[in-house]
């Protein structure tokens, strides 16, 4: 498996199992069938509110021996409700006791954006706290104590666009190791791809098919639906592979580590066996001319009226 190295030589599968809109009652079964499939990279975080669940599926696959801890590679986010710095150790503590784990190899500041303590979703803007208010330069320190604590291995940030990460870059101690982000043919992200590249930061690939599985509040009632695109469908033919195939080896060949969630047993299967395909640069070729800069996840929620933010000001686009 192809891996992303960092700078003291840890090393992260490039292609991870998904666990956001995994349910409770399904992703247990999920990450035991990942493990056994030879995934060792899962993303999590405390919002998808499966956290216990996924922990007692990795305890129960290291009591069995199926796998070592130093072998995975786990990451968790921080919830935009407990960025105060007095919050955060708890959070990760929060996490590491649902997951069952002493460590995390990577924890992200799953937003770039604050609610007022207690708030889990925002019912209207008022919930909301600004940047100025809640400044990320101080959320990204308590995050560095937790390096030096040794309560995670690595720390980044989760949809920040290249300004907010270029403010962080030039004042953290630790640099922010990964930025997790919406990415596909349909949001390729080009000059983020160019940034990271260029200042040591990795990037992590989030609903690489789309997600069509998205809460019906979340998704637009036209959307295109990625999986069903007719270039990548006619790619996936020539190669005898998968729509989903493509689009995972697509993000491979970018160089980003890549999430695809799946709960069912063939497609996750599936899934990581995408790493033996190798598309050539006609396919890379046709497909760079998909993008249309569509975000599926847009990050509405956070801009409701009266919010500190807007959509401007959270994507600086
Ligand atoms: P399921 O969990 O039933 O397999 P994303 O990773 O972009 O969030 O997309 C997840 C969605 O894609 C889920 O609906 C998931 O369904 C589906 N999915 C995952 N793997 C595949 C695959 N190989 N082929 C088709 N759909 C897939």
């Amino acid at each position: 498996m192809q891996t992303l190295a960092f700078e003291n030589g840890d090393t992260l599968p490039i292609i991870g199992l998904g666990t956001w809109k995994s349910q409770p009652g399904e992703v247990h079964q999920a990450v035991r069938e990942a493990i056994r499939a030879g995934y060792r990279h899962i993303d999590c975080a405390h919002i998808y509110g499966n956290e216990k669940e996924v922990g007692q599926a990795l305890n129960e696959a290291l009591g069995a021996g199926e796998v070592r801890r130093e072998e995975l590679w786990i990451t968790s986010k921080l919830w935009n409700s407990a960025h105060a710095p007095e919050d955060v150790a708890p959070a990760l503590r929060q996490t590491l006791s649902d997951l069952g784990l002493d460590y995390l190899d990577l924890y992200l500041i799953h937003w770039p954006v604050a609610h007022k303590p207690g708030v889990v979703f925002p019912n209207s803007g008022e919930d909301l706290l600004s940047l100025e208010e809640r400044p990320i330069a101080a959320t990204w320190a308590a995050l560095e104590a937790l390096v030096d604590d040794g309560l995670t291995r690595h720390i980044g940030v989760s949809n920040f666009s290249i300004s907010k990460l270029q403010t962080l870059l030039e004042t953290a101690r630790i640099k922010p190791a990964m930025n997790q982000i919406e990415l596909h043919p349909y949001l390729q992200q080009n000059s983020m791809l160019e940034f990271c590249h260029a200042n040591g930061v990795h990037l992590t690939a989030y609903s690489p098919l789309g997600s069509f599985d998205r809460p019906a509040a979340f998704k637009a009632a036209d959307e295109p639906v990625l999986l069903e695109d007719p270039v990548i469908v006619e790619i996936a033919e020539r190669h005898q592979a998968s729509p989903a195939q493509v689009l995972i080896r697509w993000a491979t060949q970018r160089g980003t580590a890549v999430i695809p969630k799946s709960v069912n047993p063939e497609r996750l299967r599936q899934n990581l066996a995408a790493a033996d395909l190798e598309l050539d640069d006609g396919d890379m070729d046709r497909i760079a001319a998909l993008d249309k800069h569509r975000r599926y996840v847009s990050g509405a929620n956070w801009a409701q009226p009266g919010s500190p933010y807007t959509l401007e000001n959270l994507w600086d686009e």
